[in-house]
Parts: C-alpha cells; sequence; structure tokens
C-alpha cells in the first residue's frame, strides 16, 4: 500500500510515498477511518462488522487527482493529428482556423445531450484508470452562452456520477473568430468576459478557479493579468497554461498572482523555476502533449524539483493536444521522459494534486477522516504501474467508498 500520508511535496520528500506491506484501509460509509498494518486496523472495534475485500497482493494507492483537463468538448480532432504527422505544426493549424477554434464550432453545434453523453463516457474512462478527482476546463464556448452551458453541464455531472470535479473557468482560452481581424478585438472580448461572463459564473457558484492560456496566439502577460486579478477579486482563484510555446513570463504572473498552478512549462527559463520554488504554486507538467505533438521537449522536470518547486503531473485530457484519460500512461512518459522516479511520479499525481487543487485536505492520501479513494493496481510492485505502458492494470477504484470501476 502507498499512503501518501502527509501534504504536498517538494525536493527529496516527493519520493516519500508511504510504502507499507500488507496494509489495510478501514473505511466508513466516504470516509477512511484507519489506514495501517493489517493486523493493527483489524483490530479496531469497526472492523469487525466490515465486509472485507480481499485485494489478494496488489498494490493499494490514493485516487488519482487529476488537476487539468478540458473535460467537455464535442468530438477529438483526428484530423488534425494526421495533418500534425504530415509536418504541420500545431501553431500553424491554429492560425487557419483549426485547433481550438476548430473544436469551438463543433462546441456550439452540439447539443447539450450529446456533449453530456461523451462526458460520462471519459468520466467512466477516467475512473477505469483510477483517477477519482478532476479538474475540468470551460474554453471551447467563448461566448457568454455556451461558456455558461459547458460550466453547468459541469456541475450537473458533478451531481449525476460519482467522480468530483472541480471546474475553472477558462473563457481566455483564445480570442474566439468573431473578435478576430478588428483592432482591439482580444481587448473587446476580455472585456466581455470580465464585464459579463465572469459575475455571471461567479453569481451562480460555477467555477472555483479561473485560468488563462497564456502564450503566443492566445492572451499576452498583461491581458492576463487584466483578466485573473478581475477573476481573484470575485474569488475565483488563478491558475494558468505558461510558457507550452513560447516562453512569456506567464510563470511569473502566476507567482505573483499566488496562483493555485502553473501547467505545461516546457520553455521555463531558471529565473522562472527560482520563482516557482519560493512559491506555493504548483508546477503542473502535461508530458502527454509533448507525446501526442510529437515533440522532443519536455518540460524540465529534474531542475524543477532540484530546486524545490512543488510539481504535479496531470493529463490534459483535450481533443488537440492529449486525447488520454490515462494517468499511468501519464506517469510512464513522467518516469521516461521527465526522468521522474515512478515515486516521485505518483506522488505527483495524486497528493500534489490535490494541493493544485485545493483538495490536499480530503484527497490525494490514504489518511483517516480523508475521503475514501482509492485505487488498486494489478501489480506486485508499485513500480509496476508506470513501468507497463498502453495496457489497463488498474483492477478496482474507490470514489467516497463506493466501488466506481472493478475490472470484469
Ligand atoms: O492545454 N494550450 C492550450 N490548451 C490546450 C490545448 C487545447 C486544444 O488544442 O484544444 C492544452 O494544451
Ligand atoms: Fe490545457
Amino acid at each position: 500500500m502507498l499512503t501518501l500520508r502527509g501534504g504536498p511535496r517538494r525536493g527529496n520528500s516527493l519520493s516519500k510515498i508511504g510504502l507499507m506491506k500488507d496494509g489495510a484501509v478501514l473505511v466508513c460509509g466516504d470516509k477512511i477511518v484507519a489506514v495501517g498494518p493489517r493486523a493493527h486496523v483489524e483490530r479496531r472495534a469497526e472492523a469487525k462488522s466490515a465486509e472485507k475485500i480481499d485485494v489478494g497482493g496488489r498494490v493499494v494507492l490514493p485516487g488519482f487527482v487529476d488537476s487539468h483537463t478540458h473535460l467537455i468538448h464535442a468530438t477529438s480532432r483526428a484530423e488534425e493529428y494526421e495533418l500534425k504527422i504530415q509536418g504541420k505544426s500545431y501553431e500553424e493549424i491554429a492560425r487557419k482556423g483549426g485547433g481550438i477554434l476548430n473544436s469551438v464550432k463543433k462546441l456550439r453545434a452540439a447539443t447539450k445531450e450529446a456533449l453530456k453523453r461523451r462526458a460520462l463516457a471519459a468520466l467512466g474512462e477516467f475512473a477505469a484508470y483510477g483517477t477519482t478527482t478532476v479538474e475540468a476546463k470551460s474554453g471551447y464556448g467563448l461566448d457568454a452562452a455556451n461558456e455558461l452551458r459547458i460550466l453547468q453541464l459541469q456541475r450537473e455531472l458533478a451531481q449525476e456520477q460519482p467522480l468530483e470535479i472541480v471546474s475553472t473557468f477558462l473563457g481566455a482560452h483564445v480570442v474566439p473568430a468573431e473578435y478576430r481581424g478588428k483592432s482591439g478585438g482580444a481587448e473587446k472580448y476580455l472585456e466581455l468576459l470580465m464585464e459579463q461572463v465572469l459575475p455571471d459564473v461567479v453569481l451562480n457558484d460555477l467555477a472555483e478557479y479561473c485560468d488563462v492560456f497564456c502564450d503566443r496566439g492566445a492572451f499576452t502577460v498583461r491581458q492576463s493579468k487584466k483578466l485573473l486579478t478581475k477573476a481573484k477579486e470575485h474569488g475565483l482563484r488563478p491558475r494558468l497554461h505558461a510558457e507550452q510555446l513560447s516562453r512569456t513570463g506567464a510563470t511569473q504572473l502566476g507567482v505573483e498572482l499566488e496562483a493555485a498552478s502553473c501547467d505545461h512549462l516546457e520553455l521555463v527559463n531558471d529565473s522562472d523555476i527560482r520563482a516557482l520554488a519560493k512559491s506555493d504554486t504548483v508546477a503542473t507538467l502535461l508530458p502527454g502533449c509533448d507525446f501526442h505533438l510529437g515533440w522532443k521537449q519536455y518540460a524540465p522536470a529534474r531542475r524543477l524539483i532540484e530546486a524545490g518547486v512543488i510539481v504535479g503531473l496531470a493529463t490534459d485530457f483535450n481533443p488537440g493536444t492529449s486525447p488520454t484519460m490515462s494517468m499511468p500512461m501519464i506517469l510512464s512518459l513522467a518516469c521516461t521522459q521527465l526522468r521522474m522516479t515512478p515515486a516521485e511520479a505518483i506522488a505527483a499525481a495524486t497528493i500534489n494534486g490535490a494541493y493544485a487543487l485545493g483538495r490536499e485536505r480530503t484527497v490525494g492520501s490514504l489518511e483517516a477522516e480523508k475521503q475514501a479513494d482509492l485505487a488498486v493496481y494489478e501489480v506486485e510492485d508499485y513500480r509496476e504501474i508506470p513501468y507497463y505502458f498502453g495496457m489497463n492494470l488498474c483492477w478496482m477504484t474507490m470514489k467516497r467508498g463506493l466501488i466506481v470501476y472493478m475490472k470484469d
């Protein structure tokens, strides 16, 4: 069993996973009552009448906390995948109206039922790989009605299926087509977000976080600061897509605004790393993007860890750069491409992911009083979770004490 006990990790402590042989977890209702050596847990009075699930030597760990996804979108972008393989770049495709704007067009035309069906299927898949908490961003609506429609659907999904969904408002994903090609178009769109959409999001309690894609072809640092400052005044904590396509200074802005996380970070420099190390902002790495886009440059995970930054890992599930719900695949990439150890990768995808979502008191580790969120893997050694790839070794997933996935 890996308990991941304790708070968020940085530096050497990232590899502390609380490994225990022959452990047991006692669950009552939706919470963990006790965690420890099996003999010890079995002696507890509440254990006498408990139903016993013998996991038969498998590995038990906290359910993964996926702190960066674009859950709601209408379709894949398989046609762009083929173009990318033929040599067109992600940014080139985006400039021609593909990319995010392609997904926006499709989402606006999709019915709520279709979006819901697709999101439910995706959530089932997240659960099947051992993920129990999922952050979800809007950002394929890019007008007041559709951004709100996405966030409302996220709320509905949170109520109607077992996984926990943490909502982020990403109205500032890119400038929508109808605001392009006019001078001051981006500013006008930001004004719409700040004056109309944001107040509605807050009034209806539709999001906890506000994110901006702060990069070349999306929003500048100055524009991002304006929106995130306003969001913060409204009680939404900032997070940022930072230093993915170009080095803009988005990370420094994130630290300045006490953002919950700065995500991607392929192109961070030494001063960005120093700023992150001094802060409580999580550096969420998304190696699925680099893998899917066929990029050779991954984020400098070792330098981030060694500098003492709180490093997290997430899927970035989205149709353009990372179409996967598989956290174990992300762990495999973290190990082989980011040179993180299996222990570091698991801590980054559980307790540090929970911290990135402000959920470190309720999820991300196996500890008494926390939610009974756990994943059981069909392996003998926890290192086999990233070691095997392209196959699903998850045996069982539990969310708030309910079995939400069981291998047949
Ligand atoms: O996290 N970088 C910006 N947003 C997404 C990609 C979205 C898309 O291409 O649809 C990301 O990589
Ligand atoms: Fe993203």
